[in-house]
């Protein structure tokens, strides 16, 4: 038994290891939680999304991001914001759809203790964390610059300029105006036109068509990005204007601006920089304790017919590789899942294994026991029938081994003398040197009575008897008894150990020494 439990114990603990190695790959780092706000969709922001998704995977801190589209209406977007907070995250990036109205929300968050970086766009508060994006003004007054290099080359008449604005309550409106404005500042050379539009390609559309109707055909015609120069390029060809406009906007995007220039519908573009892997660094500076800026410039760049090729065929690249990113992590994903599955089974199996090895081994040693215990009993036996078969041994049990309670009643003369001979042997056993003489003396009969009495009543001569209750007594001390089989042979009148085990394989048909390591192996 204890044998089992030794087994079991080892087993457990095996498991146990083996679940334990298994069990502490789990995950336990922190998961930072980034809620990203976005005021609207379109192909700009479809990119920094998908970058910001890509860049979840890329630093060494784990970050889980939930982005939402507030579709240009500010009040969903505060409600969005709201949303986001209660859902616990941990940062918030925000790119407002107005400047004015978001700022108390944002001064809520803040207040909250819940860091806020402006991205792309900027609100009316100085209360924020960070800010991430391209430089507006810049990027306004780079396309001045640019569109003054191409109004110089128109020299039959006064080069007009114009430039139709998105919804100037928003940030990035305001500052592009600024900058272009400030480039063309004072070249009076140039006729400028400046017209509110908002973001749409639908309403530039409308805005250029009712200035050309009126006779006003511009030169160069700046829309502040490459969605609302579709709408731009759209009123020059419904009006028959195709080649006498050209027109620039901002962005930059493979598939929009940089494909609108090289198919020339499009004089030029900015590339308006999105970086999504930059606002998640930011945002993982912050959460870390680590050193940030609160002001962050991506730079972008102008975009003509002369360098468009390579930089399409390098956005494209990069493109394509954050598309690789995404699709190797989701293959990744995908591999660890399996991966956790198998796992699972790994340890299940382990478990099922041990348990059918636990099995195993007490059935077995059921088993082996059983055995024992049936091989005891049928020794038993054959000794018993070895003893009992015998007709002389047969009598002498019924008179001496048969407890007295079994023995029949009244006792006769026989039995009398049988008990009181029964005494005498056993008191004498220990005598190796007792004569039958002494014997019979103890029982009041002379050597030839005593003879006579005992043949008829066992079968056996007294010596005989003797020896056999010698044996008998010997196979009870072995049996139950720890003393040596020196000890027992003296102990039943054997003056030899060697004479005794002899005599006792001859009775027995064993050595007194096979018997006693047969009774240890049981045990
Ligand atoms: C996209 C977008 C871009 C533009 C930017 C300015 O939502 O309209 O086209 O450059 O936002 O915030």
């Amino acid at each position: 038994m204890r044998a089992i439990i030794k087994i079991t114990s080892f087993v457990f603990a095996i498991l146990a290891t083996v679940m334990l190695m298994t069990g502490c790959k789990e995950h336990t780092s922190r998961i930072y939680k980034v809620g990203v706000s976005q005021c609207s969709g379109g192909q700009w922001r479809e990119k920094v999304n998908s970058e910001i998704l890509a860049a979840q995977h890329l630093y060494d801190e784990d970050v889980e991001v939930s982005l939402v589209n507030a579709h240009d209406n500010v009040d969903l977007q505060i409600f969005q914001i709201d949303s986001l907070v209660d859902s616990g995250i941990d940062l918030l990036v925000v790119a407002p759809s107005e400047s004015a109205p978001i700022a108390d929300a944002i001064g809520r968050i803040m207040n909250k203790g819940i860091p806020v970086i402006f991205f792309d766009r900027k609100a009316e508060t100085d209360d924020y964390t960070a800010f991430i994006g391209g430089n507006n003004i810049e990027a306004g007054w780079t396309v001045g610059n640019y569109a003054l290099s191409l109004a110089k080359n128109i020299t039959n008449h006064k080069p007009v300029v114009m430039e139709i604005t998105a919804a100037m309550n928003t940030s990035p409106a305001c500052e592009r105006h600024k900058g272009f404005e400030s480039a063309i500042q004072g070249e009076t050379w140039i006729d400028y036109i400046c017209m509110n539009g908002d973001w749409t390609s639908n309403e530039t559309c409308r805005l250029l068509t009712a200035q050309i109707k009126k006779g006003v055909i511009p030169d160069i015609v700046f829309c502040h990005n490459d969605g609302m120069a579709t709408g731009a390029y759209k009123a020059i060809i419904e009006c028959g204007k195709e080649g006498s406009v050209a027109l620039i906007g901002i962005d930059g995007l493979p598939d929009e601006g940089i494909e609108y220039v090289k198919l020339g519908h499009q004089i030029g573009t900015y590339v308006y920089p999105t970086h999504g892997e930059e606002i998640i660094k930011l945002a993982l500076n912050i959460l870390t304790g680590k050193q940030y800026e609160k002001d962050n410039e991506l730079s972008g760049m102008m975009v003509t017919p002369a360098n468009v090729e390579l930089i399409g065929m390098n956005g494209r690249e990069l493109m394509r590789q954050n598309e690789n990113m995404i699709t190797i992590h989701e293959k990744l994903e995908e591999y660890f899942g399996l991966y956790n599955i198998q796992h699972k089974l790994l340890v299940f199996s382990f478990v099922v294994i041990g348990l059918l090895f636990i099995a195993m081994i007490i059935s077995w040693l059921s088993y082996v026991q059983m055995k024992k215990n049936t091989r005891q009993r049928q020794m038993m036996n054959e000794e018993q029938t070895l003893f009992y078969t015998d007709a002389s041994n047969r009598r002498v049990h019924q008179m001496f081994i048969t407890p007295e309670e079994e023995l029949p009643a009244p006792r006769s003369q026989d039995m009398l003398f049988a008990e009181r001979l029964n005494e005498a042997i056993l008191k004498n056993m220990s005598n190796s040197n007792l004569k039958m003489d002494d014997l019979g003396a103890e029982l009041g009969l002379g050597r030839v009575q005593l003879y006579r009495k005992v043949k008829a009543l066992t079968g056996q001569t007294p010596v005989e008897l003797l020896r056999a209750m010698r044996l008998q007594r010997a196979y009870v001390l072995l049996t139950s008894t720890t003393k040596t089989i020196a000890e027992i042979a003296f102990e039943v009148g054997f003056n030899t150990p060697g004479y005794f085990s002899k005599c006792f394989k001859e009775q027995y048909g064993k050595l007194p020494l096979t018997l006693r390591e047969g009774i240890a192996e049981e045990k």
